[in-house]
């Protein structure tokens, strides 16, 4: 979609439809005020402030604009990013149902949001409300798709530029989440990473079956064993600071199908398992964003890519193996696989030099119980770092939480033959049991991992987003990253 900015008046902006928004006890814009059928509108009580109405109004040549759409936004001291991403998708789907096919947005002017927010977060919303992913659809009739939206208002240009920059990448994450297992094997995946790389300027190195052997990646191969698809190590560079560091590390899991392997899985709704790479999505997303808005700091990003299978040459419960940390490790389920891919992983970014890393995967289904489908968990070997992760979600209006991480948690994931099992005895607190394994292979680096397993897909549609790939985690890594480099400018 071609998203531009505009400052001229309301009325001269051309538009299939105009989105004008309408907190509780505020008027509407002037020039949309005066239109005759605006008036009659209110008049006749079908234009709502209450957060999320909308009311579509024609404007019979009183304005460029042919139809007017007022969003209610509700309270205005409630509104934060999150609040007007939202309404920002609602209102935008709403128009597309109207067969817009241009859209203009008039950015509120609020009391507690600045206009670049605002500007980005609506940018935001308008792209994640209108994605849809229809690759494999034939023949139904599809909606016709909006092409251009222009944001009117003054000061909004940086956050615009910012929100598209994020609002496409996570959108990518969506679409390559999206992608069943047949479609995104991993050199598949690889190939979207070059791709990536190729558009966006990063270094992107990949690793065959033999390139993992030679880098000792044996956990990742342990996993790989069942399948005919052999394994990926994808390492994309971004040295937005030079190359001089320090180097911030990503790592993401990307399991393109999760059968379970030989501990295998109940087979209802075993299809979801498809989405078992949406941290390597994330990151593939967060590395296109961090690259097109040029930050200043440097970035390596790595993904584990395998599909997880049962067969005669899968790896077993009960077999001790060990990867690129050395670290044995007894396998207690072949379903908790997530952890060694990326166990390799984060052992590798660590010996390239990382100076903070970050792990993102849909990691257990014990994140369910914990937090819904609502927040991710955040589980460290750093406290500092994990408050910076934390922060840096909050203010892209991702929402997570930090789940504890006493050593007694690591105890219950001892094994009586190897340095850990990959599975906490009962299956007692899952999340932190998965997290903390992965962060006893980032030894003395920091590491924050991010569990998305409970928010990386919605089951169904909501009234502002379509079901399924939900792209969760590539803001936060973007904004970890922006953090990172205004930490450079200060030094
Ligand atoms: N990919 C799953 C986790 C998952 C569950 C993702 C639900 C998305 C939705 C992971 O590999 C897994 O199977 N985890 C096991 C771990 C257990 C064996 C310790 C789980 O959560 O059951
Ligand atoms: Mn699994
Ligand atoms: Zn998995």
């Amino acid at each position: 979609m071609l998203v531009t900015t505009a400052s001229e008046p309301l009325n001269q902006v051309t538009a299939d439809v105009l989105i004008v928004t309408l907190t509780l006890g505020a008027t509407l814009p002037p020039e949309v005020l005066r239109l005759a059928a605006v008036a009659d509108a209110l008049a006749h009580q079908e234009i709502s402030a209450a957060y999320g109405k909308t009311a579509i109004v024609h404007t019979v040549g009183g304005l460029a604009a042919r139809k007017v759409l007022v969003l209610g936004l509700g309270d205005g001291s409630k509104l934060n990013i999150r609040r007007l991403r939202r309404a920002a998708g609602i209102a935008a789907r709403a128009a597309r149902q109207s067969g817009a096919r241009h859209l203009a947005l008039a950015v509120p002017v609020l009391a507690h949001v600045a206009p670049a927010l605002a500007a980005q977060a609506m940018t935001e919303g308008v792209l994640h409300g209108l994605h849809q992913f229809q690759t494999f659809k034939q023949g139904e009739k599809q909606i016709p798709q909006v092409e251009t939206l222009t944001l009117a208002g003054d000061e909004i240009e940086s956050g615009m530029r910012y929100g598209l920059a994020v609002a496409e990448a996570t959108n990518l994450g969506r679409a390559v989440n999206w992608l069943p297992g047949n479609h995104l094997t991993p050199a598949v995946l690889a190939d979207k990473a070059r791709a990536v790389g190729q558009e966006c300027g990063l270094e992107v190195d990949v690793y065959d079956k033999q390139g993992c052997e030679e880098l000792g990646l044996g956990l990742l191969l342990t996993v790989n064993q069942g399948s005919t698809e052999e394994p990926r190590f994808i390492v994309m560079r971004y040295r937005g600071n030079g190359g001089q560091g320090p180097w911030l590390g990503v790592v993401g899991k990307g399991v393109t199908f999760d059968t379970g392997g030989i501990s295998i899985k109940p087979s209802a709704n075993m299809w979801d398992m498809k989405y078992d790479m949406a941290g390597a999505g994330a990151v593939l997303g967060a590395m296109q964003a961090i690259a097109n808005l040029g930050l200043r700091c440097d970035v390596l990003a790595v993904i584990g890519a395998t599909d997880n299978m049962p067969d005669g040459n899968a790896y077993k419960p009960g077999d001790v193996v060990s990867g690129l940390s050395g670290k044995t490790v007894e396998i207690r389920s072949t379903d908790a696989e997530g952890r060694l891919v990326l166990a390799d992983g984060v052992a590798y970014a660590r010996r390239q030099g990382c100076d903070r890393l970050i792990s993102v995967a849909t990691l257990t289904g014990a994140t369910v119980g914990a937090l819904g489908p609502v927040r991710f968990g955040l589980v460290t070997n750093d406290d500092a770092w994990e408050e910076e992760v934390f922060a840096a979600a909050e203010e892209a209006g991702e929402l997570s939480w930090r789940l504890p991480h006493d050593d007694e948690y690591v105890d219950l994931f001892k094994s009586p033959i190897a340095d850990m099992a990959n599975l906490g005895t009962g299956g007692a607190a899952g999340v932190q049991v998965g997290g903390l394994f992965v962060t006893l292979h980032a030894e003395e680096t920091p590491l924050v991992h991010m569990d998305i397993a409970a928010v990386a897909w919605n089951s169904a549609a909501n009234e502002y987003e379509d079901a399924g790939a939900t792209g969760v985690a590539v803001k936060t890594l973007v904004r970890v990253a922006a953090r990172f480099a205004n930490r450079q400018e200060r030094m």
